[in-house]
């Protein structure tokens, strides 16, 4: 678990219907590796290419303004996105990676981060390896039923 973050990635208690998603996202990427659900070793072998930026040439790490709030955060998060997005235009892939918040003290060594500055993901960009199985799988989709309320 790293140097531990400075913010939590999750709440201490998620809550319905999160964690249930939550959980079977986890066991779907697993499956599609091959991992079952007791091989702790190959599952934390997994995570740990997290900090490899799982092969890929390019690593960032996005950081927040540590007096920012909420609705910044989310900006943030667009930003995260629209970098995704550009990159994919330009044929590249991406990751987002939260795991990289467990490292922030040696993030913090290695790109000189200035104090005021929270790190809050990395995100690994590179060339997808389309035949790999972790690639070959997409998360659940929530039907939309599920989310949206149409008021008339
Ligand atoms: C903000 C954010 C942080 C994430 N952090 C990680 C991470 O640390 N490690 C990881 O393997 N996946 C992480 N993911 C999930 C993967 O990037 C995920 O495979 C990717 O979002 C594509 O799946 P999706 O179609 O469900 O979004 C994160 C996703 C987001 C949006």
């Amino acid at each position: 678990m790293g140097e531990g973050t400075e913010y939590k990635i999750y709440p201490d208690t998620l809550g319905e219907p999160y964690r249930t998603r939550r959980f079977k996202n986890g066991e779907d990427l697993y499956r599609s590796l091959g991992i079952g659900r007791e091989d702790k070793a190959s599952r934390l072998g997994q995570f740990a290419k997290n900090f490899q930026f799982f092969g890929a040439p390019v690593g960032l790490i996005f950081a927040i303004d540590r007096n920012m709030e909420p609705g910044q955060w989310a900006d943030l998060g667009m930003y995260m996105q629209s970098v995704m997005l550009l990159a994919q235009e330009h044929g590249l892939s991406t990751c987002p990676q939260e795991a990289w918040a467990l490292w922030h003290k040696t993030v913090r060594e290695f790109t000189n981060l200035p104090e005021e500055l929270m790190v809050f993901a990395g995100m690994s960009m590179g060339f997808a390896d389309s035949e790999h199985p972790i690639n070959l799988w997409r998360s659940d989709r929530a039907p939309a039923t599920e989310f949206l309320s149409i008021l008339r």
